[in-house]
């Protein structure tokens, strides 16, 4: 850097328009209190539910206290030629707007909807911003969970049987939804939205009568749904750090304190644990930490990434489950503390974290948008 004594400026963005809005703002605080103020200058965003872009100092106060009259309202343009973040001084008639802060690096903490599918990120590359984390092509094809197994499959990683149907499809043709469905593996099934997160949707189902109501359910959630073939399994989860050579930890193991991880036993139920690393031999470790790599690869990820894997207990077979994309990251969250026991801190990891987003900043910039005739040699 030019100028050792310019800190860099960071805009972190939580909260969003997701069912996993609560989970943000908690991977937030730990990651705003692990930002060096000596080393960066924090500018913070609060995206309300409703999908109001707001900043001020202490945010996450303000959210709790309900205290957001006291913020201001913000924007970032697609345009790149006005670089940084906006306040919009006359909201209300959407009047006068006028430059708030610049930003080097954005850190977006929005899990699900919005924020790791590749939408927002989508805006942060028209405006030739650095963001952490994945890219538009890597955050959608994680997000959606049967895309994303088909790019598996393509790429010969390993998999479970799956097929996705439509809303549509269920609400028009259940019968014939049930029928294709059954076919996809014996019971149990696994019936999940193809766009959520934390467990939101998902059912085991021991039956038709269960097919039939997790359809359903599901239905209510998303357009596509996935079902396919019930591991009794035990859940790894890898994290993945870097960009172009990118690093891969130990893999943790969950022990959930339901019949499945649940929402409930993920957030609610204190029995449910997190064993680090988990206990595997040499073999299982390296097959683990392969696939990790390789699915992060194969969907071209950047910066971070914790890939969820499933451990048949009955044949030791492990199949990839999904990757996320800006997976949690309150202080006590596997992707953290994975890289805690590699001996890299929290506060090292969000560091190299921005790094990470202005390298690959750096490397987006050695592409060219307009076609340029080859020097003539004659
Ligand atoms: N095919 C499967 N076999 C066994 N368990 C599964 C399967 N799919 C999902 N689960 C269970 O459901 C949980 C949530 O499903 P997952 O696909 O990870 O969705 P989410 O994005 O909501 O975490 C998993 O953590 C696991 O406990
Ligand atoms: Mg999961």
């Amino acid at each position: 850097m030019v100028n050792p004594n310019h800190k860099v400026s960071v805009g972190i963005i939580f909260g969003g328009v997701s069912g996993e809005h609560e989970i943000s703002l908690l991977s937030a605080r730990s990651i705003l209190a692990a930002l060096n103020p000596q080393k960066y200058e924090i500018i913070q965003i609060y995206i309300t539910q409703e999908g109001t872009w707001l900043s001020g100092e202490d945010m996450l106060t303000k959210v709790s206290q309900g205290h957001l009259k006291d913020s201001i309202p913000v924007a970032l343009f697609a345009d790149p030629t006005r670089p940084g973040v906006y306040r919009l001084t006359s909201f209300e008639n959407a009047g006068k707007i006028d430059l708030l802060k610049e930003v080097d690096v954005i850190f977006p903490v929005l899990h699900g909807t919005f924020g790791e599918d590749g939408t927002v990120q989508g805006l942060f590359e028209m405006a030739g911003l650095a963001y952490v984390g994945a890219g538009v092509v890597a955050s959608a094809v994680g997000m959606d969970k049967g895309i994303f197994k088909d790019v598996m499959r393509a790429n010969g990683l390993p998999v479970v049987e799956s097929r996705i149907f439509t809303r549509q499809e269920i609400i028009d043709h259940l019968d014939k939804v049930i029928e294709n469905a059954e076919e996809v593996a014996p019971y149990p099934l696994f019936v999940k939205p193809a766009n959520l997160g934390s467990s939101v949707g998902v059912s085991k189902c021991f039956n038709r009568s269960d097919l039939e109501k997790g359809l359903m359910d599901s239905a209510r959630y998303d357009r596509r749904i996935l079902v396919e073939r019930g591991v009794e399994a035990r859940e790894l989860e890898v994290s993945v750090l870097g960009n172009e050579a990118p690093m891969v930890s130990l893999p943790g193991e969950i022990i959930p304190a339901d019949e499945f991880y649940s929402y409930n036993a993920k957030y609610h139920d204190d029995r449910s644990q997190l064993l680090i690393p988990a206990p595997l031999d040499d073999d299982q470790t390296e097959t683990a930490r392969n696939l990790a790599i390789q699915c992060f690869k194969a969907v071209d990820g950047a910066g971070m990434a914790r890939v969820d894997l499933l451990m048949d207990r009955n044949n030791g077979v492990i199949y990839i489950n999904e990757i996320n994309t800006i997976p949690g990251f309150t202080q006590i969250s596997m992707y953290p503390k994975l890289w805690e026991i590699s001996g890299i801190s929290y506060s090292e990891l969000v560091d190299r974290l921005i790094d990470l987003a202005l390298e690959r900043k750096a490397e987006r910039q050695k592409t060219i948008y307009c076609y340029q005739r080859e020097k003539s040699t004659r």
